[in-house]
């Protein structure tokens, strides 16, 4: 079928097409917690970025549908070389994994000789190719602690570096990377939420500026923010919304309220039903990274997986 006439089906439709073509083809769809609600109900498995590179080693599935961006499917195809890796759109990329070159790593490398290089998986195959090890927004402080350096260059996100360098006594040499969706968040947004909500606790993610994280109570990965949902009645969240939209969804006698109901990575919501169900119709678009590329980013992120074992 072409996508015009699956965005002619409704949910119910759509839902049991996908899950025809699960079974059929033997896939496993992993979706991050930003995806859209009908997409997140349809995952076999959702999580944050290092649940989805811990869950794409170990998938025996043949093929693996990556709902998410696309530095999250190039993780896939560059730890499961023997897999087919399918994103439903490729122009879903996160720009903030556009805002760091390999040239440009490797500069900084070179101007910091004594440093290693610790990159965010939110980086392209051939950033993590010029990494020693990659790190997410769940393990970067670990990570940053474990390797054996003093002086780190952490690649792109400068508020997550900061955040790190904060926890740390290693020096970090910070990137000028960013998101644009955690960016948006400032400490009027933590005010303004605490005067509407008051006694309810506030969490955010790591990608916000200093001066939101300095003003929260938590501060964790979207999969840290899914097990604080599990121990509060209410919490007021700082990040995507459809990390909220999850909150409420599994725990319904709950309120989880967004910090700013603005928060929308678009690059997220590029994913739908209907691509979804094309995509795993026609098994595409494949992801493939060059393999000398794959190996070398293959050890950042193996390495980064060895101190932190799955889930
Ligand atoms: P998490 O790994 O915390 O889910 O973050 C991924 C991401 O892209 C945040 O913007
Ligand atoms: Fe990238 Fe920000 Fe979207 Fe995450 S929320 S995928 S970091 S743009």
């Amino acid at each position: 079928m072409h996508l015009d006439e699956y965005a002619g089906l409704t949910v119910e439709e759509l839902s049991s097409i996908v899950e025809e073509f699960k079974r059929s083809k033997n896939a496993v769809v992993l979706g991050h917690n930003y995806q859209v609600p009908e997409i997140q109900v349809l995952a076999d498995y959702l999580g944050d970025s290092l649940k989805l590179a811990q869950l794409a080693v170990e998938t025996d599935a043949e093929l693996i549908v990556l709902c998410g961006v696309r530095f999250m499917a190039e993780s896939a195809a560059i730890l499961n070389p023997d897999k087919k890796v399918i994103i439903s759109s490729l122009e879903a990329g996160c720009p903030m994994a556009d805002m760091a070159t390999p040239q440009q790593v490797e500069a900084e490398r070179r101007k910091h000789p004594g440093a290693l290089v610790v990159s965010y998986v939110n980086t392209s195959a051939e950033v993590k190719a010029v990494s020693d090890v990659c790190c997410t927004s769940s393990n970067a402080v670990e990570v940053v602690q474990a390797v054996d350096a003093d002086e780190i260059i952490f690649v792109p996100d400068r508020n997550l570096g900061a955040y790190v360098a904060s926890k740390t006594s290693k020096r970090i040499i910070l990137w000028e990377g960013h998101c644009y969706v955690h960016s948006m968040f400032g400490p009027e947004d933590i005010q303004l939420a605490r005067g509407e909500h008051p006694g309810v606790r506030i969490v955010v993610h790591p990608e916000c500026p200093p001066d939101v994280i300095n003003e929260a109570d938590f501060v964790t990965s979207t999969g840290g923010m899914m097990k604080l949902a599990a121990e509060h009645d209410e919490l007021i969240v700082g990040t995507e919304i459809g990390l909220v939209e999850r909150m409420n969804r599994e725990y319904p006698d709950r309120n989880f309220y967004p910090l700013s109901a603005f928060a929308v990575c678009r690059n997220m919501k590029m994913t739908d039903l209907p691509r979804l169900a094309f995509a795993l119709e026609h098994e595409q678009y494949v992801v493939e990274v060059p393999e000398e590329t794959r190996v070398r980013a293959q050890r950042a992120l193996v390495k980064m997986l060895e101190m932190s074992p799955g889930p």
